[in-house]
C-alpha cells in the first residue's frame, strides 16, 4: 500500500520523506489555510521536495471554474493530482481533465455508487472519507469495501486512497483491505512506530551491551 502524508506542512512533509516511506502528499483548503502561504507557492514548495503525485484542491463550483483552475494548478508539475469534489459539475470537469491527461483526485465521497460515477468519469483517484463516516455512526471501512468489489468487478483503474483516517486501526484496516493508498495525518503515522516491547527490547539489549568489556566492543 502506498502512503500518502496528509498535510499542507512543510516541515512535516520533509520529515516523513527523511524516513523513506512516503509516496506522495494530500492537501485541501482547510490544511492548506492552516500553513498561511499563497496558496500556489506552497504547493511548489510541496512539488519541490515530493516526485510522487501531490493533490492540490480547486475550489469552483462550476466545471468549468474547475476545469481552469485545474489546468492552471497542473503546470506545476506532471505529478500534481487535482482535487475534485464529487459533485456532477466535479464529474464533469473530471471526465475532461482525463481527456487531457491531468491527474485527478474525486474527493469527498461517501457512498460507492458515487465512488462508481467518479471511475466512469476516469478519476485517477477516489477519496473515501472514513472518519467523518464514523463521526455519523456508519462504519466508514464499508465503504472502501465496498469500492473496491466494485472497481474490481469491473477493472476500473481508478486507485483508492483511503482519506480521513484518524487513528493507525485506520491505516491497518486499509492495508487489510487492499486499498491503493492510506493518506495519513502526521500525528497518526508517527504513532504507527510506536510499540512499548520495541521500547523495552531496545532498553535490555543496551544495558546488556553495557555488560560487555571495554575492549570487546568495537566493530
Ligand atoms: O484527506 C482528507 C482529509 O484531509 C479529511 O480529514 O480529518 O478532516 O476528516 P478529516
Amino acid at each position: 500500500m502506498k502512503i500518502f502524508v496528509d498535510t499542507a506542512n512543510i516541515e512535516q512533509i520533509k520529515e516523513v520523506a527523511s524516513w523513506g516511506i512516503l509516496d506522495g502528499v494530500t492537501t485541501n483548503p482547510t490544511l492548506v489555510a492552516r500553513e498561511k502561504k499563497a496558496f500556489v507557492d506552497l504547493i511548489k514548495e510541496i512539488h519541490s521536495i515530493v516526485e510522487g503525485p501531490i493533490s492540490a484542491e480547486v475550489v469552483s463550483l462550476e466545471s468549468s471554474g474547475m476545469v481552469d483552475q485545474a489546468r492552471r494548478l497542473a503546470k506545476i508539475g506532471r505529478n500534481i493530482a487535482v482535487k475534485i469534489p464529487l459533485t456532477k459539475e466535479g464529474l464533469k470537469a473530471v471526465k475532461i481533465l482525463s481527456r487531457e491527461k491531468i491527474m485527478t483526485n474525486v474527493t469527498l465521497c461517501f457512498s460507492p455508487s458515487q465512488a462508481l460515477l467518479a471511475a466512469k468519469a476516469g478519476a485517477t483517484f477516489i477519496s473515501p472519507f472514513i472518519g467523518r463516516l464514523d463521526d455519523i455512526s456508519h462504519e466508514g471501512m464499508n465503504l472502501v469495501r465496498q469500492i473496491k468489489q466494485i472497481y474490481s468487478n469491473y477493472g476500473y483503474p481508478t486507485q483508492i486512497i483511503v482519506a480521513s483516517i484518524r487513528h493507525p486501526l485506520h491505516m491497518l484496516e486499509a492495508a487489510q483491505i487492499g486499498a491503493d493508498i492510506a493518506t495519513v495525518p502526521f500525528d497518526v503515522l508517527e504513532k504507527l512506530f510506536k510499540h512499548p516491547l520495541t521500547d523495552i527490547g531496545i532498553d535490555r539489549f543496551l544495558r546488556d551491551w553495557r555488560g560487555l568489556p571495554e575492549k570487546d566492543k568495537a566493530f
